[in-house]
């Protein structure tokens, strides 16, 4: 029987678990974490996200404080207010939501927020950290995804794990994070050759291409674990549908677990980011 991995319980469990946090910080503290989240333009998919995060942080107790900056700000207007950020110190986190406008520039926003409030672990310094394993802020999509398989397999180690896709944002810190859990691991992108028969190598599967319905029944393992990272809005007859990285129906049948989409990976990343917000503050008190 396979099992479809319930993101969405899960990361109502892990919101739980940080409200329960959230309520001894602040009566240790008497300081309530803070999230600032900032959204430049009006792109509805980051609209919804940053809507999402914010509903989140309510029910974990978190105080956020959102800010919407018009489409047309300078970077120099969004450097000022990053640096304000920085220096509040009632935030504890904060995220900027991307991709920005084609004007600004990710890296230079990126390598602006305080190592210390990057609750989504893109700060060279934190990437660093999480490569040598020492990371406190860990990328919130590849941490739910971690915490998606440790619920699967108890020990993680010597399994062969395949990441599709090599971006900062998921790729690469997955695989650290799997080399970490002692997985073998092996990571394929656009360039590389039979990646097919290198998917269907593995135990755990982490498809994360932005492509719709890119991985095949006939690409996984029978037995195998599929994590679909993809989010991918499709046009089906008129209506808009989201469909994952994998072809989830074609290949249910053939794997011992896989995450839906929508309902899998995505509730887990903003979970994630509560539990960052958490830590940053437990970390900046400690
Ligand atoms: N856009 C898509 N994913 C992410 C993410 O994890 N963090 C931020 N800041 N922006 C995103």
């Amino acid at each position: 029987m396979t099992i479809n991995i319930d993101g969405k319980a899960l990361a109502d469990e892990i919101v739980q678990s940080v409200a329960d946090k959230v309520t001894l910080f602040k009566q240790k503290h008497a300081i309530t974490p803070g999230l600032a989240v900032v959204l430049v333009g009006d792109d509805p998919a980051s609209g919804v996200y940053v809507r999402n995060k914010i509903k989140r942080s309510e029910q974990a107790g978190l105080r956020s404080i959102e800010h919407r900056l018009s489409a047309e700000v300078s970077q120099a207007e969004l450097d000022a207010l990053i640096d304000a950020l920085n220096q509040d110190s009632s935030v504890h986190g904060i995220l900027v939501q991307l991709p920005l406008p084609s004007h600004l520039s990710d890296k230079k926003v990126i390598e602006s927020i305080s190592p210390a409030k990057d609750v989504d672990g893109f700060h060279p310094t934190n990437v660093g950290r999480l490569v040598t394993g020492e990371a406190d802020l860990i990328p919130c999509t590849p941490l739910g995804c971690m915490m998606m398989l440790e619920r699967q397999f108890v020990d993680l180690s010597g399994k062969h794990a395949v990441v599709i896709g090599r971006s900062n944002i998921v790729g690469k810190p997955m695989a650290s994070l799997l080399l970490q859990a002692n997985c073998t691991v092996t990571v394929v992108h656009s360039r590389t050759q039979n990646i097919e028969a290198l998917c269907r190598e593995a135990d755990i599967l982490v498809a994360a291409v932005g492509k719709p319905l890119f991985v095949k029944e006939s690409w996984v393992k029978p037995g195998a674990v599929v994590i679909d990272v993809g989010i991918n809005a499709i046009d089906k007859e008129v209506k808009r549908k989201l469909v994952g990285d994998v072809d989830y129906d074609a290949v249910f049948p053939h794997v011992s677990a896989i995450t839906p989409v929508p309902g899998g990976v995505g509730p887990m990343t903003i979970a994630c980011l509560m539990q960052n917000t958490l830590t940053a503050a437990e970390c900046q008190l400690a």
